[in-house]
């Protein structure tokens, strides 16, 4: 019968089939296929695989040393980790546009990519997590094959600009497969089972202008949140959970003092495939903690609500 071990057997295998003697770079963004796919080369190729981790500044707390953490520390892969922070708010300064900042890190993501590939004198092949359902997507979109996958560490464009085959073991899986993989290979399970985030990150969840000051309120906020939810036992019944900054200040009152200053908006929605999506129903105690939590801890936010638009008409995100 088919299980999870014969097909990492199999797909190691062919990895190795495929790549010979060949050096294969591979784009880590921290989540759940590119890890994958991480750990499955590594595997079969040893140190011919060279990961390659660009940190956009936009990620959630604490995330890019997990990444570090795990990949270089615990598993020895061959990582780069270049801190392309100050690099990404740079250009992102002053936008306000949703498409804009999607073009804007995507094109920045890319150049940054290719920079650290060619200073290790470049590779063969390109390892992606490309997903079956992104294969029939494409596929019926463009009426070829898959080459794309549809995030900011979307490195379609990549292959041919530096003559790179792809690698992609994961063309025929499903993301419930994946994570199952991940989980044969021996991943922690804050990686197997962490909830979808945005190829732009949170930038996309700062609606209007990025600062520094702002991201850092809302990685707070974001922090606080989902420790509630894991707290609570929700973090698995949850598809996709994460706070907003919005643009807007209000007033409020801190003590004696009258205070003016962000609102926090909490979204948590289940979905199957991020397509349709409803709302998630917390119970009003759950919102409450969550709320006077984020208002003594983090500072700079003083007011919190809770979305409660399903998609449609909502996207997930706010932009
Ligand atoms: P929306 O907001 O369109 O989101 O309902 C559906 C799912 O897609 C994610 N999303 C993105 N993922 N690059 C990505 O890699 C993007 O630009 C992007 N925009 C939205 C979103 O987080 C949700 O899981």
């Amino acid at each position: 019968s088919w299980t999870m071990a014969a097909f990492r057997a199999q797909e190691i295998a062919k990895v190795r089939a495929q790549v010979g003697d060949g050096k294969v770079i591979c784009g880590l963004s921290g989540g759940v296929d590119s890890s994958v796919v991480a750990v499955l080369l590594h595997e079969a190729i040893g140190d011919r695989l060279q990961c390659v981790f660009v940190d956009t500044g936009l990620m959630r707390k604490g995330e890019a040393d997990e990444v570090v953490g795990l990949f270089r520390d615990h598993y020895n892969i061959p990582l780069i980790h270049r801190d392309a922070s100050d690099l990404f708010l740079g250009k992102l300064d002053g936008v306000a546009d949703p498409e804009r900042k999607r073009k804007i890190i995507g094109a920045t993501f890319i150049d940054v990519f290719e920079e650290e590939a060619q200073k290790i004198g470049g590779a063969d092949f390109l390892a992606q997590g490309t997903l079956y359902p992104d294969v029939i997507e494409s596929v019926s979109f463009t009426g070829g094959p898959s080459v794309t996958i549809k995030s900011h560490h979307n490195v379609g464009g990549l292959p041919e600009r530096m003559n790179m085959q792809l690698v992609e073991p994961l063309r025929e899986l499903f993301k419930d497969e994946v994570r199952a993989l991940g989980r044969e290979l021996g991943l922690p399970e804050s990686f197997v089972g962490r909830h979808p985030f945005p190829g732009p990150g949170l930038a996309i969840r700062l609606p209007g202008g990025i600062s520094k000051e702002k991201l850092e309120i809302l990685r707070n906020a974001d922090a606080v949140y989902l420790e509630e939810i894991r707290n609570a036992g929700l973090y698995d019944a949850i598809w996709q959970a994460f706070a907003v900054l919005l643009p807007v200040q209000s007033v409020g009152v801190m003590g004696d003092a009258r205070t003016y200053d962000y609102v926090c908006a909490l979204r948590a929605v289940n979905s199957t495939d991020g397509m349709t999506a409803d709302y998630y129903p917390f119970d009003h105690e759950f919102l409450s903690r969550v709320s006077s939590r984020i208002i003594n801890e983090v500072r700079g936010i003083n007011r919190v609500v809770y979305d409660i638009t399903s998609k449609p008409p909502g996207t997930i995100e706010w932009e």
